[in-house]
């Protein structure tokens, strides 16, 4: 399986740390230097499926795939106003797909999991070509009352179109119960046989707790996918890891002894956008020609749950058609 098409949407509103500091008892230099986050886009204006649509309409165009042509369509998304129906179903008609759809919660690593359930359905024929869109709207489910989450969280959308080829050479995905460090509680209605009231819960977080499993889970992933395939992190061009927190990568980086240029980053811009973080990082590094054919890349991930996904794939250089502005600011 290969990528053959990539995009992504951000919002319109861009929130600094200052911004923050305004209404929480938080700081720019506190944010900055736990996190490496300077601003972040949230929703204001536009809805989530309006961002799912711009990004998949873009990873369609660039991949020379007609929507009628999509045979699956994998929507990676955490929550969203709708519990039914689900995101896909919302986008997929949009479009102009006529396939089967589903949504798929693998909280931050999302992305991943879709890659991997694409591959089977690739590898089995089930299917040959199929649009993947991360689509994650955390702002709506942090507690805007407190700092702990709020000051991280970000929203966003990105796609993907994969088909048969070379290019991903191998997967891993583990999943392991750690329920109480990282969730979000939504009220269900009452029934006449369960009375027990149902409140929504914003999103809590064990910060120091999710900062240690996802280093150590990220790291065993990275070594034993780059074991796996007989490769050490010097075969790796480039790491892209989700964007959650510099020091997160920093340490994933320490670990593997690779150089920081192998390890770009977005989230000082646009914050933890969960599992659409990977797939907008990818498309501003295709689109701004960073990401060349033939180079090795390694994507890893973590998230809520806890879950975590990894992928190692060659790259194949896309060509997208001519647009007047990029799509947003270039990746640094
Ligand atoms: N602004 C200012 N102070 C804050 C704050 C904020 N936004 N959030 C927490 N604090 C306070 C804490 O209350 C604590 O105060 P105390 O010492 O008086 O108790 C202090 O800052 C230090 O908290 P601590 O937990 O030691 O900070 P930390 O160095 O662990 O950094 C995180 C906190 C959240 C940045 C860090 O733990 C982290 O990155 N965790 C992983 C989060 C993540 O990636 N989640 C997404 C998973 S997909």
């Amino acid at each position: 399986m290969k990528i053959i098409g990539t995009g992504s949407a951000l919002p319109e509103k861009i929130v600094t740390n200052d911004m923050l500091a305004g209404f929480l008892e938080t700081s720019d230099s506190w944010i900055t230097t736990r996190t490496g986050i300077k601003t972040r886009r949230l929703l204001s204006k536009e809805t989530l499926g309006e961002l799912a649509i711009t990004a998949a309409t873009a990873a369609l165009e660039s991949s020379g795939v007609a929507p009628e042509n999509i045979d699956y369509l994998i929507c990676s998304n955490v929550a969203n106003s709708y519990v039914t129906p689900s995101m896909s179903s919302i986008i997929l008609g949009l479009l102009g797909c006529n396939c089967p759809c589903t949504d798929l919660n693998g909280a931050c690593a999302g992305f991943i999991y879709a890659l991997d359930i694409a591959d089977a359905f690739i590898k089995t024929g089930r299917a040959k070509n199929i649009l993947i869109v991360a689509a994650e709207e955390p702002s709506r489910f942090c507690n805007w009352h407190e700092r702990e989450t709020s000051v991280l969280f970000a929203d966003g959308a990105g796609a993907v179109v994969v088909t048969e080829g070379e290019g991903f050479k191998d997967f891993r995905v583990t999943a392991d119960t750690h329920t109480d460090v990282l969730y979000y509680k939504r009220a269900m209605e009452a029934t006449p046989y369960d009375r027990v009231e149902s409140k929504t819960t914003p999103l809590v977080m064990q910060g120091r707790e999710v900062f240690k499993l996802a280093v150590r889970a990220c790291i065993k992933d990275c070594d034993i996918i780059l074991e796996k395939n007989g490769m050490t992190g010097e075969d790796i061009d480039m790491y892209l890891l989700h964007q959650a927190n510099l020091r997160i990568i920093d340490s994933i980086r320490e670990h593997l002894e690779q150089p920081k240029e192998k390890f770009p980053t977005n989230l000082q811009k646009y914050g933890n956008t969960s599992s659409a973080s990977i797939p907008i990082l990818m498309d501003e590094l295709s689109r701004g020609g960073v990401l060349k054919d033939g180079m090795n890349l390694l994507l890893s991930a973590f998230g809520g749950g806890f879950v975590t996904g990894a992928a190692i794939l060659k790259w194949s250089s896309i060509d997208y058609p001519e647009i007047e502005e990029p799509v947003h600011e270039p990746a640094v």
